[in-house]
């Protein structure tokens, strides 16, 4: 057998398939949270951010595709090994008493937590990449004027004047709805625990976590999630509780789509 199906074939592949595939989705999730903690400034940074990685073009879907496949391998494998756990206790649940007790919450319910936060993701997907959900505040229905350059390692990548996309607008919108809202703040809380688990067992798979330093580990484990919590609830929490103001360049700059197409075709 090949090492490639030795890995998707054995039980220990396809841990370390999860593990692997763990570390790809975790780099994008605090990559995303960077990214969109540029709401909390001028409207021209979450927007010629997001304007420069729509014009990454080939590079975007390379990337988009390597988290597709990734969350596809995770998802699978965590599947495939809940049925053979299931299988090998003869589809009896964990005896009731120790193993229960003595579970963490976040590794007890790491299943849970991660079908949840599958949905989330399709759910946010047709939000705020495909405009299923609300087509009026799409990104696209608004275009915005560039009041700056907006630079990458001091390069401009987007500059003044430049019409894009007004995913600020897009997404100030999107969290004024208070069901909208507190459904993300429960997703990023159930991602939360997620990696809290995810996270120390993909250090346990990879023989990264001695006994001399699990306690550390664990530690800095739950600071990076308790973080990443933090991060992601401030930015739907300040657009509900009105903490965070919409920018007046966010509406002042934007233009309708149809007033766009309608100069372009002048
Ligand atoms: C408050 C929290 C969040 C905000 C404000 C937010 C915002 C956004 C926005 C604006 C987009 C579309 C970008 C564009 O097309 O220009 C997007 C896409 C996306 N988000 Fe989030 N997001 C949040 C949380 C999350 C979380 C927790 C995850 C999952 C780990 C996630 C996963 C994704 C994915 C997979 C995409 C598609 C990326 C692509 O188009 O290639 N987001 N998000």
């Amino acid at each position: 057998m090949s090492p490639i199906a030795t890995l998707f074939r054995s039980s220990i592949g396809r841990k370390f398939l999860m593990a692997l595939s763990g570390i790809v989705l975790v780099g994008f999730a605090i990559g995303h949270l960077v990214g969109n903690l540029q709401i909390f400034s001028h409207p021209d940074h979450l927007n010629g951010y997001a304007e420069f990685l729509h014009n990454t073009g080939p590079m975007l879907w390379v990337v988009r595709a390597v988290m597709l496949l990734s969350l596809g391998v995770h998802v699978w494998a965590a599947t495939v090994l809940t049925l053979e756990n299931k299988r090998a206790r003869g589809g009896q649940a964990y005896a009731a008493g120790k193993n229960w007790l003595r579970a963490p919450f976040a590794s007890r319910y790491i299943r849970l937590t991660g079908y949840v936060v599958l949905a989330f993701v399709l759910y946010h997907l047709a939000h705020f990449t495909l405009g299923v959900t609300n087509p009026a505040d799409f990104k696209g229905a608004h275009a915005y004027v560039m009041q700056g350059d907006y630079a990458v390692a001091g390069l401009p990548v987007v500059a003044a004047g430049t019409q894009v996309d007004n995913v600020y607008l897009m997404v100030y919108r999107g969290f004024e709805s208070v069901p909208v809202s507190l459904f993300y703040i429960v997703a990023v809380g159930l991602l939360s625990l997620h990696l809290l688990h995810g996270i120390d067992s993909l250090f346990q798979t990879l023989g990264l976590r001695s006994q001399t330093w699990a306690g550390a580990l664990r530690k800095i484990v739950a600071l990076v999630c308790l973080l990443y919590f933090i991060g992601n609830v401030a930015i739907p929490g300040a657009i509900l509780t009105g903490a965070l103001a919409p920018h007046p360049a966010a509406e002042v700059y934007s233009v309708s789509a149809t007033a766009t197409a309608a100069s372009a075709q002048n």
